[in-house]
C-alpha cells in the first residue's frame, strides 16, 4: 500500500469532475446512479456537456484584468457570482447533513438555493440554514388544498421566490433506477410531507399542468414566479404574456424528454424571443467557470448547477459542497480575466462563437 492508497491522504478534489468521481467511490451504485442518470439514452444528459464544447471564447487582450467582479443580482438579491444551487430531491441520501448543509454552503458562498419540494427537511429549516438566500421549488399536487399550504409556508419562512417546475407532467424513464430496482432508503422521509396523511413517504399525484395554473398560482402570492424547464422561444414568450419573473432554461439535467435540446444550445433564440422581459437563468451540465461564462454570453443572468452539490455533500458534507461553489468561483473569475471581461456587464454575446444554427432553435 502506497500512501496515497491511506484514507484522508488522497489528493483535495481541483474540480468538479474530481468530486464526481469520489462520490461515485463513496455512495452505492445504486444512489449514484438515482443522481448521475438521466432518461432512456442519456442522450440530453451528455448533450448537455457536448453542447459547452461546441462553443467558442473570443478573448480580448490589453485590457486591465488587475481586478475582477463577479458580482450580480437575481431579482433583485445580490450573488456574490452568477451560480445558483439547483432544486434536487433529497440531499439526505448524499449526506445525513442532507440540504442543511447545501443550504449553508449556499450561504456562505454569497449564492442562493432553490429548496426543492422533495427535500429531505422541511423547508423551514433550509431557509433558516440558508439565511434566506433561498427560492422554493414548486410542484402542484392534484391536491390544491396540500399545493396551497406549501406556498404558504414558503411564504412564512422567508423563501423570496417561487420556482415553478413545468417540464414534469410524468416523469421521463431513469433506466438506470429501474435496472436496480432503486427505492429510497426506508429512513429517509420527504420533510415537507410529515403532517400530511402519507407520513412523508409520498409527495402525492403530481397534477399535469398548463398555462391556466399559473394564473391560479399568481392569484395565491404576490412571491416572484420562475418557470423551470422552458426550452423554446414560443414557450418563453409564453411565459413572460403569463407574468412570469423569470425561466430556467432546463431539461431538467437530463431526466425527462430524452432527446429533448441541451439547455445551452437552446438560450440564443429564448434570449432573442424574451429581449430582457423577464431574467433568464440556465442549468444543465454547467462544470466549469469557464461554462459560466459561456451561458451568461449568450444570455443568462445566472446559472443553477445540479449534481456537482451532492458530490461535494457525498464527499465531505457542506465543506464539500461549500467547495464545489468555491472551485467554480475563482475558476469564472480566472476565465473572466483571461477573456479580458473582468466584470458581468461586460460580457456579451460578442464574447463567444457559437455554430450559426443555433440562432435558429
Ligand atoms: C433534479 N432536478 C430537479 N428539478 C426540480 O425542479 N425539482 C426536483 O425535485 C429535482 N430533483 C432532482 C434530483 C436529482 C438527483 C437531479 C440530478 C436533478 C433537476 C435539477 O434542478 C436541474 O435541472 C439539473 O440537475 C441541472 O443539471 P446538472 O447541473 O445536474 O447537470
Amino acid at each position: 500500500m502506497s500512501p496515497s492508497d491511506l484514507p484522508g491522504r488522497e489528493d483535495p478534489p481541483i474540480n468538479l469532475d474530481d468530486y464526481a468521481t469520489r462520490a461515485r467511490a463513496i455512495l452505492q451504485a445504486d444512489q449514484y446512479d438515482y443522481f448521475a442518470g438521466g432518461s432512456e439514452d442519456e442522450v440530453t444528459l451528455r448533450g448537455n456537456r457536448a453542447a459547452f464544447e461546441q462553443i467558442w471564447l473570443r478573448p480580448r487582450v490589453l485590457v486591465d484584468v488587475s481586478a475582477c467582479d463577479t458580482t450580480t443580482t437575481v431579482l433583485g438579491l445580490p450573488l456574490r457570482f452568477p451560480v445558483m444551487v439547483a432544486p434536487m430531491s433529497v440531499h439526505g441520501m448524499a449526506h445525513p447533513v442532507a440540504e442543511a448543509g447545501t443550504a449553508a454552503a449556499a450561504r456562505d458562498a454569497g449564492s442562493l438555493i432553490v429548496a426543492s419540494t422533495l427535500s429531505n427537511l422541511p423547508l423551514e429549516a433550509i431557509a433558516s440554514a440558508a439565511d434566506r438566500r433561498c427560492w422554493f421549488q414548486l410542484y402542484i399536487y392534484t391536491d390544491r388544498a396540500a399545493t396551497e399550504r406549501l406556498v404558504r409556508r414558503a411564504e412564512v419562512a422567508g423563501y423570496r421566490a417561487l420556482v415553478l417546475t413545468v417540464d414534469t407532467p410524468l416523469l421521463g424513464t431513469r433506466e438506470r433506477d429501474l435496472r436496480h430496482r432503486f427505492q429510497l432508503p426506508a429512513h429517509l422521509r420527504f420533510g415537507n410531507f410529515l403532517d400530511e396523511a402519507t407520513g412523508g413517504q409520498l409527495g402525492g399525484p403530481r397534477a399535469p399542468l398548463t398555462w391556466s395554473d399559473l394564473a391560479w398560482l399568481r392569484t395565491l402570492t404576490t412571491l416572484p414566479i420562475v418557470l423551470k424547464g422552458i426550452l423554446t422561444a414560443e414557450d418563453a414568450r409564453l411565459a413572460v404574456e403569463h407574468g412570469a419573473a423569470g425561466i430556467v432554461v432546463s431539461n431538467h439535467g437530463g431526466r425527462q424528454l430524452d432527446g429533448a435540446l441541451p439547455s445551452i444550445r437552446a438560450l440564443p433564440a429564448i434570449a432573442d424571443a424574451v429581449a430582457r422581459r423577464c431574467e433568464i437563468y440556465l442549468d444543465g451540465g454547467v462544470r466549469r467557470g469557464t461554462d459560466v461564462l459561456k451561458a451568461v454570453a449568450l444570455g443568462a443572468r445566472a446559472v443553477l448547477v445540479g449534481r456537482p452539490l451532492l458530490w461535494g455533500l457525498a464527499v465531505t458534507g457542506e465543506a464539500g459542497a461549500r467547495d464545489v461553489l468555491r472551485l467554480l468561483e475563482s475558476e469564472l473569475r480566472l476565465a473572466m480575466r483571461l477573456a479580458g471581461l473582468p466584470y458581468i456587464a461586460a460580457i456579451d454575446r460578442a464574447a463567444v462563437v457559437v455554430d450559426p444554427t443555433w440562432t435558429a432553435s
